[in-house]
This record gives structure tokens, C-alpha cells and sequence, in this order.
């Protein structure tokens, strides 16, 4: 087996975990109503729910917290967030936000009107459902070989410049006040998209007049797969891809909690000046004033330090090898998952591991399930449960073409040893797979219903 690269950092601070015994866990799924996110973090033994703000913040991070400046107004922190903001994205304006889909609020109240559409290579859960919560219709044209788990695709985050362009066509510019796309695309597999795609998508919008906004949650990391996998970028730096990414856009948000490794924050930024005071006032409205954005000041110190090392390259290789470990590990077992593996999560893909439950029986909820019974490991479905939804003309079911677990992996958490033990309590699932029922709801709201959705076991009525 080839030597893998250690993980680039030490450990000085420790935060214990332990393994519930099987009765005990089987009693915490049953009270969480089977949904893992109502689950008691106390009761989860290898959390890979997400890898949003879970991250292990850095010596540095942690002394740049001391440093927070808690001024309400024009404070220290935020001078030291802008400076890193222009040197790395070059926007002209930013506001800092509590998180990424604050940002996404913002923009969809800033440039939707009820009925417009906002194409995408596919939008993430919260974007998808603040454009609908404004009346607007989040659409997707990712790639064929993005939705086939199989296809060795480099950039499988692709948009469809074919699709975008002959659907912006079909229902005319002017019904399409703002155009996106998500790199890496986690809903799609945490997969790249090209900077060669990523030009096309921005003269395409560009050509009709259409505002082109950055998803950039995980920018660094796609900016690392553009440097390792696509010619004429093998010399440049991250800082440079990310420069050539940004300069194409008209502004971007993000998520710091994944990329700039924080437990907490996020931003909006734009070249546009007027909208840049919109959205100030929508920000004091919602989230604070401006230089602090719903953060305290220590956040913000936090992000400025953690957007650098997030787009180290010592980091991003270690941070996309040790991904690409545990997908090939699983691989090597016959567990199916997407390929190749995206920056921050390995995909199982629970289509092909439980071909006997139908998608209306969600079975990426009840391998998720399954992971937290056998090895108190929680992670998330992207399936259905999260994505089907009524068509808003005929009110017919829509089922997502994949049906997904998401291995995400927290930055700079877990050791090698933790993802072994992954890979030996999947390997066994796998094993007595005919065994696992589908599930049904007895709870779900209509928005972002994977939250808070409660379930049953098909096969057994279970007593409240
Ligand atoms: N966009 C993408 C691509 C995301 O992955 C997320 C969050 C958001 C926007 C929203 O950011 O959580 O800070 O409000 N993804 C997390 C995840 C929740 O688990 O993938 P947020």
C-alpha cells in the first residue's frame, strides 16, 4: 500500500469522543425519531455530518481571537477581514455575515422578484430554499457526467453552458435577474468545476446581462483541483486561481465555516456599489452593522487568518489526500460511492448499495441510520429526503437523480486511525445489506424539511 502523507499539524489540545453501546444507540435513533440531526452530539461517536464549522482552528486562529475587537463600528477586526478579503478575492465590497446562508438571503432579497429563475451548476439545500422562499425557482445545469457516480469526469462540477444558454433563451433574460454557481459543487459531490467552465459560465451571463455570483464555500479546495488536474495551472498558486475564479464574477458568497476554517461566519461581496449599500441596509435589518455583520469581532479576526491557511497548499494536499483515502479504502472494499472523490466528503452512494429500496422509502435515510446503529457514526443523506420535492405546475413528485450519504470530513479533525474504523463499520453494513428497511415520514415541514423531519421504519409501526 502506498505510504500516505501524514496529516501536516500535531495535536496540544484534545477533545474526547466514546461509542455508546449498541442498545443505547438504537434507543437515541428511536428518540431522535430517526433523523440524525436530532440526534445528542454526546451520543455520536465519529461525527461527519458536515464539515461546516467543525473544523480545528489553528494556534494562530486562536491567538487572532484574542485579538477581536469588540467595537461596534469600525472596528480592528473588521480592517484585518477586508484586508484579506481584497488580497485574496479583490472584490470591491464585502459585508461580513453569520453564516453562508445569510448571504444567500441577502442576494435572493436584493435581485428576486416572485416567479424569476437563478440558474446554478446546482444549488446547495439553502440557497435552493432561500431562492424559493423569495417565490424565485433555483434551477440546475450541471453536467451529464455530474450526475453519473461512475463518470472519471475531472471537473464533474461543470455547468452545461449548452443548457444554461438554451434555457436563459427560452424564458428570456429579463426573467433571470441572477445567475450562480457553487464550486466545489457539494450537492453534486463536492466535485470541481474547471476554470475553463467557470469562464464560459460568466460570458454566458455576461452576454445576456446577467449578474454572476460565486457559491464559493469551498473555493481553496477547488482552486487546489484546478492546479492539480487542469492544464497550464500546475505552476500557478492557489492565491492566483483564486484571483482568475473571482475576477470573472460580479461577487460571491460564502460559508467561511468551510473553507476559512472557522466554527462560524460568512460574507457577501460585490463590485456593484449600489448594491453594496442595499445590502447594507439589508444587513442592519437583519444581521448587524456592517463592519461586524452578526459576528463579534473575535470571528472575524478568526476568518481573516483562517481564509490564508485554508488556500495553503501543504494543507490542501494533505486535506484532498486524506479525502481520497478513505474513498479509495472504500473503493477497494466494493462500496459504492461517487467518483472520483470530491475535496471535503466522500458521497456512498446509496442507490447501488440498497438497490432494494425505492426512492419513496429514502434510501440514503436509512443507510444513515444504519451508519449510527452499527458504529455511532452520523452523517448526512442527500437523497431525497432533502431534495424531492413537488413539481410547482403538475404538484407530480420529483426525485433527485442520486441518492446519497455524505461522508463529510470536519478540517484538521480526524486521524487516519478514525477513518479506518469508517471503513471496517461500512464494510459490515454493507455485508448484511438486504437486512435495512426504507423509511417513511410521520413528520416534515415543507422547507429544508431534512432538519427536523421525523421518521418510521417501513415493516413496524413504531409507539410514540
Ligand atoms: N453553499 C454551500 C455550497 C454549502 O455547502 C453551504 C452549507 C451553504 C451554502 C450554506 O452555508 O451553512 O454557513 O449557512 N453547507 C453545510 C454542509 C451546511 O453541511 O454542507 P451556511
Amino acid at each position: 500500500m502506498a505510504i500516505h502523507p501524514p496529516e501536516p499539524f500535531r495535536i496540544k489540545m484534545v477533545e474526547p469522543i466514546r461509542l455508546i453501546d449498541p442498545p443505547a444507540r438504537r434507543q437515541a435513533i428511536e428518540r431522535a425519531g430517526y433523523n440524525v440531526f436530532a440526534l445528542r452530539a454526546e451520543d455520536v461517536f465519529i461525527d461527519l455530518l458536515t464539515d461546516s464549522g467543525t473544523g480545528a482552528m489553528s494556534q494562530e486562529q486562536w491567538a487572532a481571537i484574542l485579538r477581536g475587537d469588540e467595537s461596534y463600528a469600525g472596528a480592528r477586526s473588521f480592517e484585518r477581514l477586508a484586508e484579506a478579503m481584497r488580497q485574496i478575492f479583490g472584490f470591491r465590497y464585502f459585508v461580513p455575515t453569520h453564516q453562508g446562508r445569510a448571504a444567500e438571503n441577502i442576494l435572493a432579497a436584493l435581485f428576486l422578484k416572485p416567479g424569476q429563475y437563478v440558474p446554478s451548476n446546482m444549488h446547495f439545500d439553502t440557497t435552493d430554499a432561500n431562492i424559493r422562499a423569495r417565490g424565485g425557482r433555483p434551477v440546475n445545469f450541471v453536467i451529464e457526467e455530474g450526475k453519473d457516480p461512475t463518470s472519471q469526469h475531472p471537473f464533474k462540477g461543470n455547468m452545461d453552458i449548452q443548457k444554461l444558454r438554451a434555457f436563459i433563451q427560452e424564458v428570456g433574460p429579463e426573467n433571470v435577474p441572477l445567475g450562480m454557481i457553487t464550486i466545489t459543487n457539494n450537492a453534486g459531490g463536492g466535485q470541481p468545476v474547471s476554470m475553463a467552465n467557470l469562464r464560459a459560465t460568466a460570458a454566458t451571463y455576461r452576454e445576456f446581462g446577467i449578474p454572476f455570483f460565486i457559491d464559493a464555500c469551498r473555493f481553496a479546495e477547488n482552486a487546489y483541483f484546478i492546479k492539480l488536474r487542469e492544464p497550464g495551472y500546475t505552476h500557478k498558486s492557489t492565491l492566483e486561481i483564486a484571483h482568475e475564479i473571482f475576477a470573472l464574477a460580479d461577487g460571491a458568497t460564502m460559508s467561511a465555516k468551510k473553507d476559512a476554517i472557522v466554527n462560524i461566519g460568512g460574507f457577501l461581496a460585490m463590485n456593484d456599489e449600489n448594491l453594496y449599500q442595499r445590502a447594507c441596509n439589508e444587513l442592519i435589518l437583519r444581521e448587524g452593522f456592517p463592519t461586524y455583520g452578526g459576528l463579534a469581532g473575535r470571528d472575524l479576526d478568526a476568518m481573516a487568518v483562517g481564509l490564508w491557511e485554508g488556500l495553503d497548499e501543504n494543507y490542501l494536499a494533505y486535506r484532498l489526500n486524506q479525502t481520497a483515502y478513505l474513498a479509495n479504502r472504500l473503493l477497494e472494499s466494493g462500496i459504492p460511492i461517487i467518483e472520483p472523490p470530491g475535496g471535503h466528503a466522500v458521497y456512498l452512494d446509496a442507490k447501488r448499495l440498497l438497490p432494494h429500496i425505492p426512492q419513496s422509502a429514502f434510501p440514503g435515510q436509512a443507510l444513515s441510520v444504519e451508519l449510527y446503529l452499527q458504529g455511532g457514526i452520523r452523517a448526512v443523506e442527500i437523497g431525497s429526503v432533502m431534495f424531492a420535492h413537488p413539481d410547482p405546475d403538475s404538484g407530480e413528485m420529483i426525485y433527485p437523480k442520486l441518492e446519497l450519504v455524505r461522508l463529510a470530513i470536519p478540517r484538521r479533525v480526524y486521524t487516519q486511525s478514525h477513518l479506518d474504523y469508517v471503513v471496517e463499520v461500512i464494510r459490515k453494513i454493507a455485508a448484511n445489506r438486504e437486512r435495512i428497511n426504507g423509511y417513511r415520514f410521520t413528520y416534515a415541514p415543507e422547507l429544508l424539511r431534512h432538519f427536523t423531519a421525523r421518521f418510521e421504519p417501513l415493516g413496524q409501526t413504531v409507539t410514540a
